[in-house]
C-alpha cells in the first residue's frame, strides 16, 4: 500500500488515460448499457483496482448532450471513474487527428507521405491536442488532493505533465508509454518535438515497456535539450521540471483470469466444439486489433507463401484470423479494412493465392476471417485450441496477445507454438519461448509456420515452459505495483533533493 505524507487519509492513484474502461451506450429504446472496453490497459488495470484506491479519468468514447452527460457521469462515478467529456470536433482533431494520425504512425516508424507534410496538415490538430490535454488537466485538478499520485498513460496525453506541474508544483506525476518510443532520428522530425519532450520532463517518473524505448527517449533528450542526462535520469530543474527518473517497467497480463476461465464448463464445451469444427486440421491463430501496424496483410501473404511451398498442408490446416475493429473514423484504418477484405476473399488475384487456390469442397477455404470482437470466454477457448499463434506486428509496443496465448496453452499435453514478430516489445521477453520472425520477410514467416507445425513435442514443451514462466511471473499486477513503487521512490528522491 502506498504511504501518505498526511496520515489522515488514504492516498489515491489517479489513473489518467485517453479512454475510460467503460463504454456507455444508449439503445433505440433509451436504455443505457455500460460495457467494459477491450484493450490492453483496461485488462491490466482491472486486476489492481481492488488493491489501490483508484480513480480512473478518461474520455467515455462519444460526444454526449448535457442530459446524457449527467447519466454517464453518475454511472461512471459508481465504477470509480471520472468522465472527461470532449466535443465531437475535438475528438476528430485530437483523437482521430493528432493522436492517431500523426503520433501513432510516427511512434511506429511511419513517416508522413512526402507530398503531404505533417506540418502543413496538422497545425489545427496540434492546437486540438493542446486543448484536449488542457481539458484532461482541469479534470485531474477537480479530483486531485494533496499527495495523490497521478499516473498518466500514453501518447495522447504528453502535454499533461507540464500543465499539471504548473498548477500543482508538488504533484507526484508518473507517465507510462504503451507504444514504442521511436529512434531519435524519427522523433526529431516531429515539428512539435520540443514542446512534447519538455512537457514530459515535468513528470517525476517516465516508464517504458523495454529498454530500447527508454534509450531512444534519452537520445532525443540529448539531441533536443542541453540538460544533464544520465543512464536513467534527466535533470530538468532548469526548465521547471525535476530530476526525472526513466525506468523500464514491462507490462503483463493476469494469467489467472485466463486459467480460471478455461475451467468454466461453458468454456470447456466451447473448446470441444472448436475441436470438432476443426477436426483433422491444425489451427493457426491470429488475433489483432484491425490496425495497420499489426501486419495482417503480411500475415495473410506469408500464409499464402506457406501454402505455395507446401500445398499438401492446404487441407490439413486453417488460419483463423480475428481482427477487432479499431479507430474506424481514421481513413488509414478504413483503407486497411478494405485491403484485408480483398486479401481474404474479394480479390480474384489474392483469392487465387490464398483462399481459392488452396481450398477444396471437402475442407473449405484455409482462411477464416472475422472482423469483430469476442467475449473473454470465447477468446480463451480459441486460444486454447490453436496449435500455432501467428503474430506479425510490423512494430508493437508490447503485444499482450502473445502472453494471452501462452497462458491459455498451459496444461495441454502438447502445447502450441508461438510465432512472434521481432518488432514487438514482447519479442524481448518471450523471444526464447517462441519462433521469432521478421514479418517483412514473407518467406521467413512462411518457413516459421512450417517449422511450428512440424515441431516435436519436446521442443514445444521447452518453448512453452520458458514463455509461461515469464508470463506468470511478470503479471499486470506486478507491472502496476512496480510502476507505483518506482513513482513513490522518484517522488521521495525529489523531496530529499529539495529539502537539502
Ligand atoms: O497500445 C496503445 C493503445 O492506446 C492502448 O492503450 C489501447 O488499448 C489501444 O491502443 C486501443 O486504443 P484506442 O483507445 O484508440 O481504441
Amino acid at each position: 500500500q502506498l504511504q501518505t505524507k498526511h496520515s489522515h487519509r488514504r492516498q489515491k492513484v489517479l489513473v489518467v488515460a485517453n479512454r475510460l474502461p467503460t463504454k456507455p451506450k444508449r439503445d433505440a429504446d433509451g436504455n443505457w448499457t455500460f460495457e467494459r472496453c477491450s484493450g490492453g490497459l483496461v485488462s491490466c488495470l482491472a486486476g489492481i483496482r481492488a488493491k489501490f484506491d483508484m480513480v480512473w479519468l478518461g474520455w467515455p468514447g462519444a460526444d454526449f448532450n448535457d442530459v446524457e452527460k449527467d447519466i454517464v457521469a453518475n454511472e461512471a462515478m459508481k465504477q470509480g471513474c471520472y468522465p472527461v467529456f470532449l466535443r465531437q470536433n475535438l475528438i476528430d482533431e485530437y483523437y482521430n487527428g493528432f493522436a492517431n494520425n500523426v503520433l501513432w504512425p510516427l511512434f511506429h516508424y511511419i513517416m508522413p507521405p512526402f507530398d503531404k507534410g505533417v506540418n502543413e496538415c496538422s497545425t489545427g490538430q496540434w492546437e486540438a491536442y493542446r486543448k484536449a490535454n488542457e481539458i484532461f488537466t482541469e479534470a485531474i485538478l477537480s479530483v486531485y488532493e494533496d499527495d495523490d499520485y497521478v499516473w498518466i498513460h500514453d501518447y495522447h496525453l504528453m502535454l499533461v505533465p507540464k500543465f499539471l506541474r504548473e498548477a500543482k508544483p508538488d504533484c507526484n506525476i508518473g507517465w507510462f508509454l504503451h507504444t514504442p518510443f521511436p529512434s531519435a532520428e524519427i522523433y526529431r522530425t516531429l515539428p512539435w518535438r520540443q514542446e512534447i519532450i519538455e512537457s514530459l520532463l515535468h513528470a517525476n517518473l517516465l516508464g517504458f515497456h523495454v529498454y530500447d524505448y527508454l534509450r531512444h527517449f534519452l537520445s532525443s533528450c540529448v539531441q533536443l535539450t542541453s540538460l544533464e542526462i544520465s543512464a536513467h535520469s534527466v535533470d530538468a530543474t532548469s526548465i521547471g521540471g525535476c530530476i526525472v527518473t526513466c525506468a523500464t517497467v514491462p507490462i503483463g497480463i493476469s494469467p489467472d483470469e485466463f486459467l480460471t476461465g478455461l475451467q468454466k464448463p461453458e468454456v470447456k464445451q466451447q473448446i470441444e466444439q472448436l475441436h470438432e469444427q476443426y477436426a483433422g486440421r491444425k489451427v493457426i491463430l491470429g488475433i489483432d486489433r484491425l490496425d495497420y501496424m499489426k501486419g495482417i496483410p503480411h500475415k495473410l501473404m506469408s500464409f499464402g507463401r506457406f501454402l505455395e511451398n507446401h500445398p499438401d498442408w492446404a487441407d490439413k490446416c486453417v488460419l483463423v484470423q480475428l481482427a477487432v475493429p479499431s479507430r474506424r473514423d481514421v481513413p488509414e484504418y478504413q483503407r486497411l479494412q478494405r485491403q484485408v477484405h480483398e486479401l481474404v476473399g474479394d480479390s480474384a488475384e489474392v483469392r487465387r493465392q490464398i483462399s481459392g487456390k488452396h481450398s477444396s469442397i471437402a475442407t473449405g477455404v484455409p482462411v477464416i476471417y472475422m472482423d469483430s470482437s469476442m467475449s473473454p470466454d470465447d477468446l480463451s477457448a480459441l486460444y486454447n485450441v490453436a496449435d500455432v499463434a501467428l503474430i506479425t506486428s510490423l512494430r508493437d509496443g508490447m503485444n499482450l496477445v502473445s502472453y494471452e496465448y501462452i497462458a491459455c496453452q498451459h496444461g495441454k499435453t502438447v502445447p502450441g507454438v508461438l510465432i512472434l514478430s521481432e518488432f514487438a516489445g514482447a519479442a524481448q521477453s518471450l523471444g526464447a519461448g517462441s519462433i521469432r520472425v521478421n514479418p517483412w520477410h514473407l518467406q521467413d514467416t512462411a518457413h516459421a509456420i512450417y517449422e511450428a507445425l512440424m515441431m516435436g513435442s519436446e521442443e514445444r514443451e521447452a518453448l512453452h515452459d520458458y514463455a509461461f514462466k515469464y508470463v506468470s511471473e511478470h503479471t499486470a499486477q506486478k507491472w502496476a505495483e512496480t510502476f507505483l513503487q518506482c513513482l513513490q521512490e522518484a517522488c521521495s528522491d525529489l523531496m530529499e533533493v529539495t529539502s537539502q
